[in-house]
């Protein structure tokens, strides 16, 4: 049996939950300062640095960043301290501009799993996604309608279609999407960015959001679909390019945009697992504080391992440089 910090054995999530930790504190100095850059670019530098203590052998397989430009762990790094092989997803500011407003909803968060098994989307910077709870899982087509998906995911969960709440991103892309929920008869919670959380929040039952439906990106995506393989949830996403040089690089890679993948080819291992550390507070958990000579996190955990999800609260003492 491997060691108890090693990313093979089911405590190996309380090592992780450090590297979260680690982002959000850092991001935690540029919460409503303006800088999504100077804040994106701490907390990539402390994820970095707290990966490199970790008893693994990873390598960067998702690295948020490349589509704006901005700070970011990439793809092919090689990080931590020996051991396991793994595939790391990352984005170490999930809601860059709610930071930088010091707005609601912005967190930390990494996915770890058994070398080779994250889904690697080559070019594609978005994803459409779809993401719903357990009971769903399997029983949504994604070649139906939204009205028809919004009916039978009812059914499912045992509600009107009135009574779903299906979270979007406030884009000019999700227009007709929009439309079409509305026209159905479903609520929709808009927000401005953050559609791991979304996704996070109609995986898990009794959270308020019954679907997460719209193009995102596509590392939030992958990200994504692991913390829900983990969760045993819904997910299903579409490489869905948007800008003209991304959609040339997709065709050009020989890249399927109308087939979509399931969570098991998103996140093929079952040994995977999600840490979100909350930098402002936001639905699921709150953000960064400091009281005392504390910092106080919230941390999300999911492990495939188990399935278990807890919410872990921790201080640590305030060093001052
Ligand atoms: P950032 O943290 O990089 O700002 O991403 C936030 C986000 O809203 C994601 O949740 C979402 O997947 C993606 O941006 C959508 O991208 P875009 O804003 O370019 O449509």
């Amino acid at each position: 049996m491997a060691p108890e910090n090693e990313p093979t054995h089911r405590d190996f999530i309380y090592s992780l939950r450090t590297v979260t930790e680690a982002a959000a504190r850092a991001a935690f100095d540029w919460i409503g300062r303006g800088d999504k850059e100077k804040g994106d670019g701490a907390a990539v530098d402390a994820m970095r640095a707290a990966l490199g203590t970790l008893p693994l052998s990873g390598v960067i397989v998702i690295g948020e960043g490349e589509k704006d430009q901005a700070p970011e762990l990439y793809k092919g790094e090689e990080l931590g301290g020996g051991g396991d092989r793994v595939d790391i997803a990352v984005d170490p500011v999930e809601g860059t501009s709610y930071m930088a407003k010091g707005l609601t909803n912005a967190m930390a968060t990494i996915a770890v799993a058994p070398r080779g098994t994250m889904f690697d989307p080559g070019p594609a910077f978005y994803m459409e996604k779809f993401a719903a709870a357990p009971v769903a899982k399997g029983l949504i087509d994604m070649s139906w309608s939204v009205s028809r998906k919004l009916e039978v995911l009812a059914e499912i969960l045992d509600k009107r279609v009135e009574d779903l709440t299906v979270y979007v991103l406030e884009k000019p892309r999700h227009r007709e999407l929009l439309a079409a929920i509305h026209g159905a008869g479903a609520r929709v919670a808009l927000y401005p960015a953050g559609d791991v959380a979304g996704a996070l929040m109609a995986a898990i039952p009794g959270s308020g959001i019954d679907a997460l439906m719209g193009t995102g990106g596509t590392p939030e995506g992958v990200l994504s679909a692991c913390a829900i393989r983990a969760l045993g949830g819904e997910f299903c996403g579409r490489l869905d390019p948007q800008l003209t040089t991304e959609k040339a690089s997709v065709a050009e890679a020989g890249l399927d945009i109308e087939r979509w993948y399931g969570v098991e080819e998103l996140a093929a291992s079952q040994d995977v697992m999600f840490c979100a550390t909350g930098i402002t507070t936001g639905l699921l958990f709150d953000g960064v504080a400091r009281c005392g000579g504390h910092y106080r996190f919230q941390t999300l955990m999911i492990s495939g391992f188990t399935g278990e999800r807890q919410v872990l609260t921790n201080y640590l003492p305030v060093v001052e440089n």
